[in-house]
Order: structure tokens, then sequence, then C-alpha cells
């Protein structure tokens, strides 16, 4: 596995040569097996594998946790060429926001609501920096977690929008053994917190066995899920949503996917997660 640090470097490697199929995993490093399932999924579809690890500042508020985020880069370096990584794309963020750097990348609509709503200017990071990080890594297709489901929805949106030509591929939640989905920010639960942080799967979960027993009402859904999250002493939600998976609509009506999405604090952490229904 190569590792580069320079923008200029990773673009003009011409890793697309003799129609070799690039696949693209950008991450914030720190990586579990969630990512790690991303970086297979890739490997599975690719010739080249080429994964980013950039603890991205623009996309952090400014009582966010950007200085304490998680990094390893060594031991996301072992652990990247262990899964078939080959190159990984590590920059500096004095490479990606040179001084005098004055653009933005703005989804409209679907960055209003749910996260983008409690976190401004979240999905403007986002959004600014994958598009940076696909002009520079010019792959055929990028793999993003249904873990954070509105980002890959407004990551779908974007790259149809900027004519990127980059195929969107979202990959499946990955969870611990009780249900709660992988996250690097686990890791800040105490050990009544890390008890209580199940009941969000849980929550979804209820609701899901609910649809399947023929209610359709989402409403209902939401209250259910709200209230099962809510009993636990450490949890307290922050928004629940059903929403169309890709469009994030809302809506009113259970059906095949629909996305039942929360964002919750267990303790003084944030948490979220979501179920997309068939
Ligand atoms: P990060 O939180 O490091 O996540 C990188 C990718 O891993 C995202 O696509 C995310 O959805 C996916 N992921 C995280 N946990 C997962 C899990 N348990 N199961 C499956 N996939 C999971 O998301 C970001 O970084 C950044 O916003 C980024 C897109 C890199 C832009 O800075």
């Amino acid at each position: 596995m190569e590792i580069v640090g320079s923008p200029a470097e990773m673009r003009a490697r011409d890793l697309r040569a003799a129609g070799r199929v690039v696949g693209f995993v950008p991450t914030m490093g720190a990586l579990h097996e969630g990512h790690l399932s991303l970086v297979r999924l890739a490997r599975a579809r690719a010739d080249v594998v080429v994964v980013s690890v950039f603890v991205n500042p623009t996309q952090f508020g400014p009582s966010e946790d950007f200085e304490s985020y998680p990094r390893d880069l060594e031991g996301d370096a072992s652990l990247l060429a262990e899964a078939g990584c080959d190159v990984l794309f590590a920059p500096e963020a004095a490479a990606i926001y040179p001084a005098g750097f004055a653009t933005v990348v703005h989804v409209q609509r679907l960055t209003r609501k749910m996260c983008g709503a409690f976190r401004p200017g979240h999905f403007d990071g986002v959004t600014t920096v994958v598009a940076k990080l696909l002009a520079i890594v010019r792959p055929d297709f990028a793999v993003f977690g249904q873990k954070d489901g509105q980002q890959a929805a407004v990551i779908e949106r974007m790259a149809a929008d900027l004519d990127t030509g980059v195929e969107i591929v979202r990959a499946p939640t990955v969870r611990e053994a009780d249900g709660l989905a992988m996250s690097s920010r686990n890791a800040y639960l105490t050990s009544e917190e890390r008890a209580d942080a199940p009941a969000i799967y849980a929550a979804l979960d209820s609701a899901r066995k609910l649809y399947e027993a023929g209610d359709t009402d989402a409403d209902a859904a939401l209250e259910r899920i709200r209230g099962e999250i809510d009993a636990r002493r450490t949890a307290r939600t922050q928004y629940v949503a059903a929403v169309d998976a890709s469009t994030l609509e809302d809506a009113a009506v259970l059906a095949p996917g629909v996305m039942l999405a929360v964002a919750v604090f267990v303790g003084e952490t944030r948490l979220i997660d979501n179920i997309v229904l068939s």
C-alpha cells in the first residue's frame, strides 16, 4: 500500500489508465469494522482501491469534537493494508484548504432537516470536502455507509447535480453484537451510557416489527421510537424522522424505501442511527 499526502501527487497518478476501475472510500480515520466493510466492498468491485483519511475541520461546529476526534494514522494504515487498500490518501489540512480558499459546495433542501437542522454548516463542510476528494482521486465509484443515511443522500444529490460521473454506492450499517451501530464516537461512552446505547437500534427495530405487522402510521412509529429511547436514563432523542431514504422528503406512511432515522444524546455523546424499511 502506498501513502500519498499531496493532492497534486494524488491527481497525477493515472489510476484509471488501461481501463482500471477505481473505487474510493472517504473516511476521517479512527477506523473500525464499519469503515473496513466499505473498503472490502470497494475491493470486491474495483481494480484499484483508494481510501482517504482526513479529519475535515469544516464539517465540525465550534463546540464540536474536532480537536479531540480520535486520530491514529499508523493504526489505520495497517488495518487498511490488511483490508486490501492500494493507496492511502492522507493530506494535511493546509493542503486541502490552502490560504485564500473561498469555495463552498452547498446542497439545498436535503440539508435543511434532521442533522442539518442541528449542525449548521455541517453538510456544507461534508459536500465541499467530498467534492474536492472526488476531483483529486477521480474514482469510478465511491462508497458511503448507510449509517450516515442523510449524508449518503446529500452526497448522491451532489454527485449527480455536479455531473461528477462518480457512482455513489451505499454500504449497509455494521453493528456491534448488541445492535449498536459502530462509530468512532462510541469510545466516548461511559459504561452506563454504553449499556443504554443499544436501546437506539432496539427502538428502530421494534418500529420495524410493527410496520411488518401492518401498522403503517409514521407518527405512531416515531412516537414509539422516541418513547423507547427516552426511557433510558442517559439517553435523550434530539430528533426522530421518517423520510424517503433518497429524497429525504417526509413520509406520513411507512412503506418500502422509507428511512426511520434518529439522533440521540447518550450523556454528552451524540449518536445517529437509522433503518430503511423493505
Ligand atoms: P467517517 O465518520 O469516518 O465515516 C466514513 C464512512 O464510513 C462514511 O461513509 C460512514 O457512513 C461510514 N461508516 C461509519 N460507521 C459505519 C458503520 N457502522 N457501518 C457502515 N458504514 C459506516 O462520514 C465521514 O467520515 C465524513 O463525513 C466524510 C464522508 C469522510 C467527509 O469528511
